[in-house]
């Protein structure tokens, strides 16, 4: 037997944080990767684009046979994952920055929370935030220009190091002990976050958390996959609307995969407003 695979989706390359903790915890999963490169940055770009842009892409793994589908996207979460449950009837797991486990974390009860305009200007982070703001003290800040260098491939470089310097110099001037990285793409920053913020900071990333929830979600709806019951899993698929080259060298850059990529071209999305 076959198992269905699942649809794993970001604006980018992003999402491949949290593809290395499924992968690592569901052995058994395959896997479809799909990167909207040709259209990331999704975290400055118009929330109504974000939304319907979301849902051709989860229409799209759908499409592809899969059985679950992870947003491994903050920004597309924060504005699509409504109308994709409303939508699309198959499990659909999304991510949302750790400020929970971060305040329960911080023993200086102040958070830096690193994230995409969008996400930071959302109405699903506003409720998040204001949930936890009688214990902790959050000082939020965009991330602006990072995700596009991560889709160069620059993870450490100098335009890259000089912005992480100025969107970390408030947080450590409020004295904050713990960042969230409220973006999939910001993990690939971790050993540069750490280089630059020296043991002043805990960085709190979601991915194995996200992996967790997927794998509850699966076995709820009886449709994990069993490693001795379905035989070796198909190998995983990786698919960018964008350059397949780029993602195929990032996808061993980053996670020491050597895997081809497609390219997949998905209806044109709509002109941003
Ligand atoms: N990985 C996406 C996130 O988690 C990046 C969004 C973007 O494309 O700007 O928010």
């Amino acid at each position: 037997m076959t198992p269905s695979p699942i649809g794993i989706f970001d604006s980018g390359l992003g999402g491949l944080s949290v593809l290395r903790e499924i992968r690592a915890l569901m052995p058994a999963e395959s896997l479809v990767y799909l990167a909207d490169s040709h259209y990331a940055p999704y975290g400055e770009k118009p929330r109504d684009f974000v939304q319907a842009r979301t849902l051709q892409a989860c229409e799209w793994l759908a499409g592809q046979g899969c059985k679950a589908i992870v947003v491994a996207c903050n920004t597309a979460t924060a504005h699509g994952i409504q109308t994709l449950r409303d939508r699309l009837a198959l499990p659909i797991v999304g991510v949302e920055p750790g400020l929970k486990p971060a305040a329960a974390m911080s023993q200086s009860k102040v958070v830096g929370v690193l994230a995409t305009a969008n996400t930071l200007a959302s109405d699903k982070f506003a409720r998040l935030l204001a949930s936890l703001s009688d214990s902790c003290r959050f000082v939020c800040q965009a991330g602006n220009g990072l995700v596009a260098r991560i889709e160069q491939g620059d993870i450490d470089g100098p335009l890259v190091r000089e912005a992480l310097r100025a969107y970390l110099a408030p947080m450590h001037d409020a004295g904050a002990d713990t960042l969230v990285l409220g973006c999939t793409h910001y993990p690939f920053l971790a050993p540069t976050l750490r280089e630059l913020a020296g043991d002043r900071m805990t960085l709190v990333d979601t991915g194995v958390a996200v992996a967790r929830q997927l794998q509850r979600r699966l076995v709820q709806e009886g449709l994990i996959a069993i490693a001795d019951r379905v035989g070796a899993a198909p190998a995983d698929r990786y698919c960018s609307t964008g350059e397949p080259a780029r993602l195929q060298r990032m996808l061993f850059l980053l996670l020491g995969v050597e895997a081809a990529v497609e390219a997949v071209s998905i209806d044109p999305a709509p002109a941003p407003a």
